[in-house]
Order: C-alpha cells, then sequence, then structure tokens
C-alpha cells in the first residue's frame, strides 16, 4: 500500500486574503465547492479576523454558510482570539486555526502582540475549544526568516511549537512565510524539532517566493512530514510580509507527490479545474506550472 500525505488547501483563506480586489461569496463558494468535489480533504475556508485588517475575509460567515460540505471534509478557520473563535464555531467551522510567529517583529505587526501575549490569547480559545470538543491547529510564521528581523533560530521555532503543543495544538503548522527558506535551512530545522516533536505532529506551509518549496517540501518528506499546506493556483502571500508571494501550488504539490507515489486522495484534473476558476474569477496567471503545462496539453497547444 502506499503512503499518504494530506494536503491542508489554504487557497480560499491564505491566497484570497492577500487579493487587492474584493471577492464575493459566490466567487469564495464556488472555489471551495470545486476543492471538495477534486477530493480536497481538508481546507482553510476563512478567518475570523479584523475586518480593517485583512477585508478579504470579511463575510466568512456567508462562505461557511454556503458551501456545499463533501462528506469527511474538514472545513477549517483561523481564529486569533475568542471572538473570532466563536464566530467560527457559530458559522460551522469543523477545526480552528491559531497562530502566532517565530520572530516578535512579525508578531507585532500580524497581530499587534508578542508572541507571550499572543499564546496568552489563545488559552480561552485552547479551553473553548477543549470544552467544545474542536480541533485547534497551531501555525508558526517566519520559521526560518522574517521580513523585519531576518534570520530565525531554530531554537526558537522550536519553543513557540512546543509551547503550542503544550496549550493543546493538535499539529504544528511550519509557516516559510517569506518563501526565504534554502533546503539545508528546512533540513537543520526539521532536524532539530523532530528530536522533540513527532514529525506526525507537524506540517510544512511553504510560499514559494524564491521558488524553494517544492525543494524544501521534498526535504520535509524525507523528514517523514505527511501534512503539506499549498493554495490553488499558488494563490495568495502575505498582507505582512511585503513581496511574499503565494503558497506553493496544491497542483505542483500534488503533480510531485503523486509522482513519488504517495496517495493524497486528490484527482489532480479537477484540482486543475479549480485554480483555473479562481484564476480566470481573478484575472490573473494561473502560478502552477503543473496546471499550466496539463492545460496547454489538454487544450493541444
Ligand atoms: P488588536 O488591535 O490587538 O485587538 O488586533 P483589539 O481587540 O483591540 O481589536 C482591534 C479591532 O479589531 C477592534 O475593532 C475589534 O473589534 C476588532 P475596532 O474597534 O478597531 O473597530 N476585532 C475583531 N473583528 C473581527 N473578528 C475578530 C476580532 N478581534 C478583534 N476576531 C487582531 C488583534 C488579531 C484582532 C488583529 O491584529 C487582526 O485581526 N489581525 C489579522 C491578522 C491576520 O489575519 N493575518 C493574516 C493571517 S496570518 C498568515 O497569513 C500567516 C499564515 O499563513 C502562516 C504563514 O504563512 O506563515 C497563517
Ligand atoms: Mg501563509
Amino acid at each position: 500500500m502506499s503512503e499518504s500525505v494530506r494536503i491542508v488547501e489554504v487557497g480560499p483563506r491564505d491566497g484570497l486574503q492577500n487579493e487587492s480586489s474584493p471577492i464575493d461569496t459566490v466567487t469564495k463558494v464556488h472555489l471551495i465547492d470545486l476543492l471538495t468535489q477534486a477530493g480536497v480533504g481538508y481546507i482553510e475556508a476563512g478567518s475570523f479576523v479584523s475586518p480593517k485588517a485583512i477585508p478579504q475575509m470579511a463575510g466568512s460567515d456567508e462562505v461557511f454558510d454556503g458551501l456545499s460540505r463533501g462528506r469527511g471534509v474538514v472545513y477549517a478557520a483561523l481564529t486569533p482570539n475568542m471572538r473570532g473563535y466563536d464566530q467560527a464555531v457559530a458559522s460551522g467551522a469543523d477545526e480552528v486555526a491559531v497562530f502566532s510567529a517565530a520572530s516578535e517583529a512579525f508578531n507585532q505587526r500580524n497581530i499587534n502582540c508578542s508572541i507571550a501575549e499572543s499564546l496568552a490569547r489563545f488559552e480561552p480559545v485552547m479551553e473553548a475549544a477543549a470544552r467544545d470538543q474542536i480541533k485547534v491547529r497551531g501555525y508558526v510564521s517566519c520559521v526560518v526568516g522574517c521580513p523585519y528581523e531576518g534570520a530565525i533560530s531554530p531554537e526558537q521555532v522550536r519553543d513557540v511549537s512546543q509551547n503550542l503543543l503544550d496549550m493543546g495544538c493538535y499539529e504544528i503548522s511550519l509557516g516559510d512565510t517569506i518563501g526565504i527558506g534554502t533546503p539545508g535551512e528546512v533540513a537543520t530545522l526539521l532536524e532539530l524539532l523532530t528530536q522533540t516533536i513527532r514529525a506526525s505532529q507537524l506540517a510544512v506551509h511553504c510560499h514559494d517566493t524564491y521558488g524553494q518549496a517544492l525543494a524544501n517540501i521534498y526535504v520535509a518528506l524525507e523528514h517523514g512530514i505527511r501534512i503539506i499546506d499549498s493554495s490553488v493556483a499558488g494563490l495568495g502571500g502575505c498582507p505582512y510580509a511585503d513581496g511574499a508571494t503565494g503558497n506553493v501550488a496544491s497542483e505542483d504539490v500534488v503533480y510531485m507527490l503523486h509522482g513519488l507515489g504517495y496517495e493524497t486522495g486528490i484527482d489532480l484534473d479537477q484540482l486543475i479545474d479549480a485554480g483555473n476558476f479562481i484564476s480566470e474569477a481573478l484575472d490573473r496567471d494561473n502560478n502552477s506550472r503543473a496546471a499550466n503545462a496539463i492545460s496547454g496539453k489538454r487544450s493541444g497547444s
């Protein structure tokens, strides 16, 4: 039997949060429905944050309300505090994610507090989630480098990750927010982390700014990591990291994984349809190399 890898599709959140023009709910919902139909098992469908900070995620409640749930599919939301948590649960989010960073400066810009303060803010969220039996994922941003602080030490990433696990997060998504990491740095980071944290509790979340994402994901696979965040059509960026491009494209990750013999449960052709849909809706190029190559073959060009 081949091994499976879980794709965490972050396009509807990490991707769309960074678009400059407004996106209507119908388009967001249709994207999520296409991803569901393609067999994606975990979709980050929105976030319950300040609409002043991230206007594109306003109306995430309507998105949750409108989407057609697939059997067994997890629809998750980002929640920075209790207010976000309450809204996410009321909207029907299956899981939530809290987010901090390994960089003090990034955390200040992103969620207006220190790392320690962010953990304190998450405490009531963790308590409520335990009571409600809602699973909580933890993000750690800037795991290799920070747009404000430069290099980040692997020990700092380990400590923040361990704190989040100790508080009750079931999994840590390691964010290379600005896509700056190279495979050697990612290997060094994962060698340290996996000394004390099980690989099954770690995910990688690679933005592809420097074109390193697939290589870094391959390194993560070699370190036993089987959970990969990605964004259909390579949508996105980070509003608090100038110049950061979108996450690695889901289509490129799935193409690589299937080529390596991993199962994802995803139909690549249907995933490509989802990416082409949202690229056309946003009037932008599809950033997935695999999608463009396969779409080109389909149309005979
Ligand atoms: P704050 O200023 O410290 O907190 O913001 P506050 O409680 O004083 O609230 C400020 C305003 O936000 C108030 O409104 C609140 O009512 C409102 P005002 O009085 O100014 O009109 N507010 C909320 N509104 C809706 N939902 C809420 C909520 N909470 C407060 N839940 C806060 C702190 C976290 C709220 C703010 O900084 C924020 O929302 N930031 C958004 C951060 C964000 O979403 N960033 C992008 C996602 S993270 C990311 O992309 C990285 C990741 O992909 C991994 C990686 O790539 O590394 C995950
Ligand atoms: Mg991100």
